[in-house]
């Protein structure tokens, strides 16, 4: 999407607010500025998460969620500003991140046993030759049993369902003890029951560990019982704070630079554009194999709700529905 709407500065949304935490600060952005080609995918956002949150990151598509994460990674520059994790400058491989990317696209078709495909991101795909050490071999069997996955870590990655795909990938990103983790999407293609336990999953490992978790998706209500505040990414600003602070008409209205609802129903909340849903609508056409953004396109359009479920039961490269 391009970076339009209002310009005022972004100190009048909630930058870091609800609950006050003793803890030190697992990653802080200040003044932070980041920029794609000609784009502006943030300006000036500062704000801190601190150990032990679990954070939703929310947005249209294309509002630069995963963006953050390759930045927080160091893949991305700041443009300027400074982005610290645990108190240091952002820097490639930083051990103390785990990162689950957006695109997860090759994996339903893989034939590795799921223990290995554990494995392979803690060796350099060394699992299985006589070499590979003793403390990794107990680290994978210790994420595995985060994730209550050592049945399934028996079993080809194929013939799993991607809700436990899902929770070998979780595993991948627990090896080496990070203390904050980067979920790029993990509930995408997943039916809904899926999606629920793949939240409540990295809400119990979050809490058991005491980590940081960014969790970027489509739509709130999934993470709503399991998050402690929202991160909502949109016209180039960060708003983070609880759900009651930033899924508010002022400051929606603001991210998504045109006029939103919000609506409450039975404990479930939806942004609304006029009768559109905003969420469901801008992620309608999307599904794992397109990296997120092929399909973005602006806000505020009119061709309203006639797309449907159409694009639900595309297969093509392999893709599965997980229903
Ligand atoms: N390498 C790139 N060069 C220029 N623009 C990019 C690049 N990658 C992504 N973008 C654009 O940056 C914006 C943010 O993308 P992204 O971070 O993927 O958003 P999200 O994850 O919230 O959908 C989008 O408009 C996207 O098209
Ligand atoms: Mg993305």
């Amino acid at each position: 999407m391009t970076v339009t709407g209002p310009r005022a500065p972004a100190s009048d949304v909630p930058l870091s607010s609800g609950r006050v935490s003793s803890h030190a600060p697992v990653l802080e952005l200040e003044h932070v500025a980041l920029e794609l080609g000609e784009r502006t995918i943030l300006r000036d956002a500062s704000l801190v998460v601190n150990q032990g949150e679990f954070i939703g990151v929310l947005g249209p598509n294309g509002a630069g969620k995963t963006t953050l994460m390759r930045a927080v990674l160091g893949l991305v520059p700041a443009a300027s500003g400074a982005i610290r994790v645990l108190g240091q400058p952002v820097e490639r491989g930083n051990a103390s991140i785990g990162y689950m990317p957006q695109t997860r696209s090759a994996l339903a078709g893989r034939r590795v046993r799921g223990r290995d495909f554990v494995a392979m991101a803690a060796d350099g795909h060394r699992w299985g030759l006589p070499h590979a050490d003793r403390s990794t071999r107990a680290d994978v069997e210790r994420v595995l049993d985060l994730v209550d996955g050592r049945k399934l870590a028996e079993r080809p990655l194929s013939e799993l369902s991607g809700g436990e795909r899902q929770r070998l990938l979780l595993a991948q990103c627990l090896l080496g003890n990070p203390k904050l983790l980067l979920l790029d999407e993990p509930l995408i293609s997943l039916d809904p029951h899926h999606q629920t336990s793949v939240v409540e999953l990295v809400r119990r490992v979050q809490q058991e560990l005491g980590i940081a978790v960014l969790f970027s998706a489509h739509e709130l209500n999934p993470l709503l019982n399991s998050l402690d505040r929202v991160l909502y990414l949109g016209s180039g600003v960060a708003a983070l704070g609880t759900v009651d602070e930033v899924i508010t008409r002022p400051v929606l209205s603001r991210l998504y630079g045109s006029p939103i609802d919000v609506m409450r129903v039975n404990g479930r909340i939806f942004v609304m554009s006029g009768d559109v849903e905003v969420e469901k609508h801008d992620h309608e056409h999307e599904h794992d194999e397109t990296g997120g953004h092929a399909h973005a396109h602006p806000h505020g359009h009119s061709h309203g709700h006639a797309h449907g479920h159409a694009h639900q039961h595309d297969s093509r490269d392999g893709h599965t529905q997980d229903v």
